[in-house]
């Protein structure tokens, strides 16, 4: 009986002890299938360090399953952290870093302005045709040009009051233009536009003419090529003061003036000084593109281009 009593207490226990024991071995088992199937399990397995996953697990969910889908890429990470990168251009930011760099300490600012804005090309060796249907926000650069022989029909001739002879323009810039010149003359300054809307073959004269006295290098750093001149918009001034001229205008007052306030009026500098790589061009103190008020305001406080904020912003 004694013998008997101690049987029947000791399977109880076995039994308690059996689904303790598995209850163990289950919490074990899943926490072994969620280590190895944790995002931060996979991407140290392609060899991201500790500090690396951190960074990646702040991204986007599309970035996440790319860093955990692909081969290790040390340009991953500081490409993804980079303000104005765009997801459509990443493989060719890697192209352009493997082609220009090598061992080199990488720019990623200046690699995803670059790209983004087309110019990790040759120019005029990737074009294509700009979105009319942007209307004054369009975009003409060497890799964006208009539509073949394009004219506003919208143009109208300037006064000699605001423009040196011949000049014309179109009639909502022309207004605009109006209304800064107003401003500038109520400060003591004065603007004159040197040059405004030219047709295809006026471009093409310009451009014809630099090219045969200076060389090819010389007139695209300069001037752009028909189909690819904001002049041929009807969208762009060359303003400057009376008596100044392209080397003396940035030195003027109505040139400081026009840095701080053309945007007011909607235009905006189009060629700054330190960004021609981006645009390609020279800098130009002188010419203004015109964009509207609402967006001439929000590319100035961006500090861009107009190139750059376009691929950011507008291109969709
Ligand atoms: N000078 C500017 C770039 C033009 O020719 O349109
Ligand atoms: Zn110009």
């Amino acid at each position: 009986m004694y013998y008997k009593k101690r049987k029947i207490k000791k399977t109880p226990i076995i039994v308690l002890f059996i689904i303790i024991l598995i209850i163990i071995l289950l919490i074990i088992g899943i926490n072994l299938y969620n280590h190895y199937n944790s995002i931060e399990y996979k991407l140290s397995e392609k060899g991201y360090k500790e500090d690396e996953i951190k960074d990646i697990l702040t991204f986007d969910k599309k970035y996440i399953n790319y860093a955990v889908e692909n081969d290790y890429e040390d340009d991953f990470i500081p490409l993804v952290k980079e303000k104005y990168f765009i997801w459509k251009n990443f493989k060719e930011y890697i192209k352009y870093i493997d082609k220009e760099y090598g061992d080199k300490k990488v720019d990623y600012g200046l690699v995803v302005s670059l790209v983004n804005v087309g110019a990790n090309n040759e120019p005029y060796t990737h074009t294509k045709k700009t979105d009319m249907d942007k209307g004054y926000a369009i975009l003409v650069n060497k890799y964006t040009s208009l539509p073949d022989k394009y004219a506003p029909d919208d143009i109208v001739e300037m006064s000699n009051w605001y423009s040196y002879p011949d000049n014309k323009i179109r009639k909502e810039v022309y207004d605009a233009y109006k209304s800064m010149f107003n401003s500038a003359k109520e400060e003591g300054l004065t603007l004159i536009v040197n040059s405004s809307y030219r047709t295809y073959e006026e471009q093409k004269e310009i451009y014809d003419d630099y090219e045969l006295n200076r060389g090819k290098e010389y007139a695209d750093t300069y001037a752009a090529r028909p189909d690819f001149s904001e002049h041929q918009t009807g969208l762009s001034v060359d303003i400057f003061s009376p008596g100044s001229n392209m080397t003396t205008f940035e030195n003027t007052e109505e040139f400081k003036w026009l840095s701080e306030n053309s945007y007011k009026y909607g235009f905006i500098l189009r060629y700054p000084k330190g960004k021609e790589n981006i645009t390609g061009y020279n800098y130009e103190a002188w010419h203004y593109r015109y964009l509207g008020k609402e967006l001439a305001k929000k590319v100035y406080d961006s500090g861009l281009t107009y190139d750059e904020y376009y691929a950011y912003y507008l291109d969709k």
